[in-house]
């Protein structure tokens, strides 16, 4: 209902009033003109004299009603400067009304109060008298402040909102991983950009479509589980399970998934496992592997030891058997399979990466060169053979020994995957270091043969595993190739496609060394002039063997048991031409300690280390200078004359036989080769290395 307006305001529509009822029409006004909530002021005049103001003129300007009678100019100063003085002069110029929205104001709301902004909408309106002349403007309005504070607010707080959305956005279109909201029927609702790339399908092929078309048939059972978990509201994190890409492989994922209360939906994170997985793959393996190798180099350690005195107590029959070829011919069966046993030992220890390693620089031009009439020899003619080396001087740090074996393994491993022919191609490359180092050589031996399926390359460097039929595959190479690598500072990768070749790539470390000549022709047959041995060697039984190789090359041989005996014996006596001693002993003093103890005695005494177990810590630290030198057991006696040769520089040393290198090389050979009756020439196949 509307109330009847005030008496006043019904008279003046009236009859002609009385004075008094003009008086009180005036009162009643001015009542109203003083209790309106909003501002008002009447300017008269040119200069605007304010004639009017009402206290909440006055409450929101801080002005007192000492500017009545006074000229805008004059009563409002800031104001009038700021703009309200031409609008007064407009609006009685023109007569025509002005508004203003949110016009922002600086206020005192108190005498003496501090300034502030504060935001009025007001109108501007010209006055007529009873004739229609001009002669005032009226101001009203009132304060805004509030409601634009809060309107500003409530923007700035939209674009908070924005910003926060379009960052959540921004990571849910860039997340590697996968971000997806489920409706309650566990079909997508909405999908990040990165699902695409996981799985195959656009947001529209999966929008819609339920989970279970593409969780892999056996992880529905659990997925529905685990769904129904997160839609009672237990949220689920690291729910493993795999989905099928569109190309049909199969993507493991790690889920994290929540139920969003708001929406009646269950937001799911994935990520994709693949990496971690073969990296969790590759520690089992190395973890796998180097069990193995602990296993393994004990035992080749005790057996090393036996085969050294095997092979050398045949290599005396043969000699000593010369009258009588019937058991000459004996003797050197016994000697032949010792030696096959001495490679496989070998070829475990290197697999263990406990295989004694002799590093020198290699240059790997003239060794691909030289390693090419070898493989020509052992390899069918149907298999094309291409080295290409590079222009440049590429020279890595490697065992030559163990280098041939190495590729000849890796060579004939590509023979045997191209039964029907194929091409063979050698290389070597440089390889840049990302730390700023030496970097690596990469030697590479590329077939195009029937490759490695998936299964067989998880598991192609496991010793033992072998694809070839009995008797013909020892599983050993390629673990032997991945441990010679690792020994040697680099490493082996293998890059293999069912149907399309092989590529092995052995990584060695580069140096810029200049590389030493190849092992030469062995020296020809000699004595040592007389030398004194000092031997030092726990295993009694190979103390005794070693003594008698060493005698029959002429040498005096004085013996110890341990370190500490040896040490003593060096201090009575200034005889000592050579000190022996193998490199783990039992006593408190292994051959290292032995040999530091000995060099402070007689700095220049050379030192010939011995050891058939040798891990990468015990070899690094030998300190191997020119003094100083290695044999790796076992070891036959032309071996041990050609260390001494060249520990005493000056006449060979004893009877030279055809060297480690040479007969590893032949061995591996023989056993890779359909049958050993081949008639190659194994004992001349070192390739040359400058
Ligand atoms: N170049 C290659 N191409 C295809 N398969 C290979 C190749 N090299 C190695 N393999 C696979 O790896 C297995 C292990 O190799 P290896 O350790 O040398 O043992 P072996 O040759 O005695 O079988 C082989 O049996 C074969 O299945
Ligand atoms: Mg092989």
């Amino acid at each position: 209902m509307i109330p009847p307006p005030p008496p006043a305001l019904q008279a003046a529509s009236g009859p002609a009033r009385t004075s008094r009822q003009l008086r009180d029409e005036l009162r009643q006004i001015r009542e109203l003109f003083d209790q309106a909530p909003g501002c008002m002021t009447v300017f008269v005049g040119p200069a605007h004299v304010v004639q009017m103001a009402n206290p909440a003129y006055f409450a929101l300007s801080g002005l007192t009603p000492d500017i009545i009678g006074k000229p805008a100019r004059e009563a409002l100063r800031r104001g009038y400067a700021n703009g309200f003085g031409p609008l007064l002069d407009a609006v009685y110029a023109t007569g025509e009304p002005r508004v203003c929205r949110n016009a922002k104001l600086s206020v005192t709301r108190y005498p003496g109060g501090p300034d502030e902004v504060a935001y009025a909408d007001f109108i501007l309106q010209p006055l007529r008298d009873a004739d229609g002349r001009q002669y005032g403007v009226l101001c009203q309005g009132h304060e805004v402040t509030n409601q634009k504070l809060a309107t500003d607010e409530l923007r700035a707080s939209r674009q908070r909102l924005k910003a926060t959305l379009d960052g959540v956005q921004a990571m849910f279109d860039s997340s590697h991983d996968v971000i997806c909201v489920f409706d309650a029927n566990g079909c997508f609702k909405h999908v990040n950009r990165h699902a695409e790339e996981l799985w195959g399908y656009r947001p529209d092929e999966l929008i819609g479509r339920s989970y279970v078309d593409f969780v892999h048939p056996d992880d529905l059972a659990t997925t529905t589980e685990a769904g129904e978990r997160v839609a009672a509201g237990a949220p689920t994190k690291n729910f493993l399970n795999r989905y099928v890409h569109k190309d049909g492989t199969v993507v493991p994922l790690m889920w994290s998934a929540v139920r969003s209360e708001s929406q009646d939906s269950i937001i799911g994170i994935a990520r994709d496992m693949r990496e971690h997985m073969a990296a969790e793959e590759k520690l089992r393996q190395a973890q796998k592997l180097e069990v193995i190798g602990r296993v393994t180099g004990g035992i080749a350690h005790d057996f090393n030891n036996l085969l050294t005195v095997v092979i050398g107590s045949n290599e005396a029959l043969v000699e000593a058997l010369d009258s009588c070829p019937e058991l000459q011919v004996v003797a050197n069966l016994a000697l032949d399979a010792a030696e096959r046993g001495a490679e496989l030992v070998s070829r475990l220890l290197a697999s263990a990466r406990s295989q004694p390693l002799a590093p020198q620089a290699v240059d790997c031009a003239k060794y691909l060169d030289g390693l090419l009439p070898i493989l020509r020899r052992t390899i069918s003619c149907a298999i094309d053979i291409a080295v290409e080396t590079p222009d440049e001087d590429l020279r890595c740090m490697a065992d030559l020994t163990q280098l041939t074996s190495a590729m000849l393994n890796l060579c004939i491993n590509a023979r045997d995957a191209m039964p029907g022919g194929g091409r063979l191609t050698l290389r070597a490359e440089r390889q840049g270091a990302s730390d700023g180092g030496a970097g690596f050589v990469v030697l590479s031996v590329d077939d195009t043969g029937e490759g490695m399926s998936p299964q067989t390359l998880a598991r192609a460097l496991e010793p033992f595993f072998t694809t070839k039929p009995a008797g013909q595959g020892s599983g050993l190479g390629l673990s032997m190739v991945h441990g010679f690598a690792g020994q040697s500072g680099g490493r082996l990768e293998i890059d293999s496609e069912l149907g399309r070749g092989t590529c092995m790539r052995l990584y060695l470390p580069r140096t810029s060394q200049i590389a030493v000549a190849a092992p030469v022709t062995p020296p020809p047959v000699g004595q040592v002039q007389v030398r004194h041995v000092l031997l030092v060697e726990d295993d009694d039984l190979l103390r005794d063997q070693v003594r008698r190789q060493l005698t029959s090359l002429g040498c005096r041989v004085t013996t110890q048991r341990n370190g500490h005996d040896a040490l003593r014996r060096l201090h009575a006596e200034n005889d000592i031409d050579l000190l022996m001693t193998d490199i783990v002993m039992p006593g408190g003093l292994n051959g290292r300690q032995l040999a530091d103890q000995a060099r402070q005695l007689y700095p220049r005494l050379p030192i010939l280390f011995t050891s058939g177990h040798t891990d990468e810590p015990t070899i690094a630290a030998l300190r191997m200078d020119s003094e100083a030198a290695f044999l790796g057991k076992p070891y036959r006696r032309g071996e041990l004359a050609l260390k001494l040769t060249g520990l005493f520089g000056d006449r060979p040393v004893g009877t030279a036989a055809s060297g480690a290198s040479a007969r590893a090389t032949a061995a591996i050979i023989a056993e890779n080769s359909a049958s050993t009756s081949m008639g190659l020439e194994i004992t001349s196949v070192m390739p040359a290395a400058r």
